[in-house]
């Protein structure tokens, strides 16, 4: 038996499969509840801080709805409505904040940082995207993908598309080395995994019998696959001085229809944790198609807007995903 009371969520690495499984069965349970109205409130008279040194749309909502849902209250403080950082140490910070909240959720560059809150904090601390992880979106990843497949998880075969040197590729990559599937990391040489995470993941995958391919060959790689997953060639953070060689790197990288119809599985979806840049009423993607001439980046229009398309699914799912780690690690009294 095992137990994620008062457990912090930062990174995948530090949970075992049965771990993440538990929680999925939780975020099952409590979408179904949600759904028929029957959701019981376990997080009643807890507050949450949630620290955001990056903009957010989905992770946000999802916590401050889920911690409502359950009967918690949220303080949400931005980059420049605290001393965090500039003012005041993380060590410090982690002190105070630990001595008033029940649980504290952070999302900023360095893993570091999140890292140090939790050591300091002693209350469970969230990672909610840093440049090396994304540890809450994994959840609702893989509960999207248990959701529109009928295979069992260790038969489910995805790939991840892109920058695999973000938190997205990062993550991806444990995630599918922790679920024992079949997981293909896609992107030019010089864009392949660290060979720290490497290591990790094929640990893990050793352990838990997945299957890990690392090719540089996007039809090769994207073969009888479930799952294309994509992620934005330009991370939050990145000096825009890199969108001219990401695009030389990624622009053959490209989730578009004839990949999709090239897999040889009928059954292909795909799925963004976004936002994406696929569209030109985005502000950032208006300049950047301008400025290189290019029309579509991460993903066409026609395979976004297509019944392939999973990624609202995926967000909707951060709501259920985020709601069970509280839960799991502060329900109850
Ligand atoms: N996928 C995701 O983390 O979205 P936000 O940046 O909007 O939170
Ligand atoms: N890799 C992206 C993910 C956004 C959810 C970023 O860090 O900007």
């Amino acid at each position: 038996a095992f137990n994620l009371k008062g457990r912090s969520y930062l990174k995948l690495k530090d949970f075992s499969q049965r771990e993440v499984l538990y929680m999925l069965d939780l975020a099952r349970d409590l979408k179904r509840a949600k759904y028929s109205g029957t959701e019981r409130q376990t997080l009643v008279g807890k507050n949450i801080c949630l620290i955001f040194e990056k903009t957010s749309t989905r992770t946000r909502c999802a916590f401050e709805v889920a911690a409502h849902d359950q009967g918690a209250h949220v303080t949400y403080l931005d980059p420049s409505g605290s001393q965090i950082g500039h003012k005041e140490s993380m060590k410090d910070t982690a002190r105070v904040l630990g001595r008033m909240f029940d649980a504290i959720e952070f999302r900023g560059s360095g893993q570091k940082a999140v890292e140090t809150l939790a050591e300091y904090a002693g209350v469970p601390v969230y990672n909610g995207l840093t440049d090396d992880w994304h540890p809450t979106q994994m959840l609702a990843d893989m509960l999207t993908m248990t959701e529109h497949s009928a295979k069992p998880l260790h038969e489910i075969s995805f790939a991840y598309m892109g920058d695999a040197r973000n938190n997205m590729g990062n993550s991806l990559l444990m995630l599918g080395a922790l679920c024992g599937c079949d997981v293909r990391i896609i992107a030019p040489k010089e864009l392949y995994p660290e060979a720290s995470v490497l290591k990790a993941a094929e640990i893990n995958a050793k352990r838990y019998g997945a299957r890990v391919t690392i090719t540089d060959d996007p039809k090769e790689g994207t073969q009888g696959v479930d799952f294309i997953h994509t992620d934005v060639w330009v991370s939050m953070g990145e000096p825009p001085d890199v969108w001219d060689s990401r695009i030389k790197l990624l622009r053959d990288y490209q989730v578009n229809k004839a990949l999709i119809e090239g897999t040889g599985n009928h059954n292909t979806f795909f799925m963004h944790c976004l936002p994406a840049f696929h569209n030109r009423e985005t502000k950032v993607g208006e300049e950047i198609f301008q400025k290189f001439g290019i029309s579509e980046m991460e993903v066409t229009e026609d395979v976004f807007e297509s019944d392939r398309n999973l990624a609202f699914e995926q967000a909707e799912n951060r709501l259920h995903t985020i709601k069970a780690i509280m839960v799991a690690t502060i329900g109850g009294r």
